[in-house]
């Protein structure tokens, strides 16, 4: 079965408590719990990392060169300026899809340009904890894609 590392930056961990009326209110284990659901419907397997920490999870992409198929990620605010997490995730050259809460294109200018968007396959942004299930829906389409070649 494919593996799908699902990785969530900073304060993503506060989902529930952290400005509901901006993320909406289910906890990150409440849509990591979803998203288990559906990957039993896809038939994927799921891992999950949550780090506020910015070489915590360059570490954990370069593990998933050896032991994942694909990366779904909401890099939080390290998507505006991370190069080195861009970097990584080119590195490991495996299908990635990033994800957004909310429509980071509707916000503060700064959360407008993503430095992640040129090495992904495709970004999901404004539809609340839906983003992610579509995130995961479009990574597994990729990943029969990539199996077609
Ligand atoms: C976010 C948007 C980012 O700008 C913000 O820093 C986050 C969450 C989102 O999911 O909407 O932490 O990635």
């Amino acid at each position: 079965m494919k593996k799908v590392l699902v990785i969530n930056g900073p304060n993503l961990n506060m989902l529930g408590v952290r400005e509901p009326s901006v993320y909406g209110g289910k906890t990150l284990n409440e849509i990591n719990r979803r998203l288990e659901e559906l990957a039993k419907e896809l038939k994927v397997e799921l891992e999950f990392f949550q780090s506020n920490h910015e070489g915590a999870i360059i570490d954990r992409i370069h593990q998933a060169y050896a032991f994942s198929d694909a990366i779904l990620i909401n890099p939080g605010a390290f998507t505006h300026y991370s190069y080195a997490i861009r970097d990584a995730l080119s590195a490991v050259g495996l299908p990635v899809v990033e994800v957004h809460l909310s429509n980071i294109h509707a916000r503060e200018a700064f959360r407008q340009h993503s430095v992640m968007a040129p090495i992904v396959v495709g970004q999901i942004s404004g539809f609340g904890h839906y983003s992610y299930e579509l995130g995961l829906r479009a990574l597994r389409q990729e990943l029969e894609r990539e199996n077609d070649k």
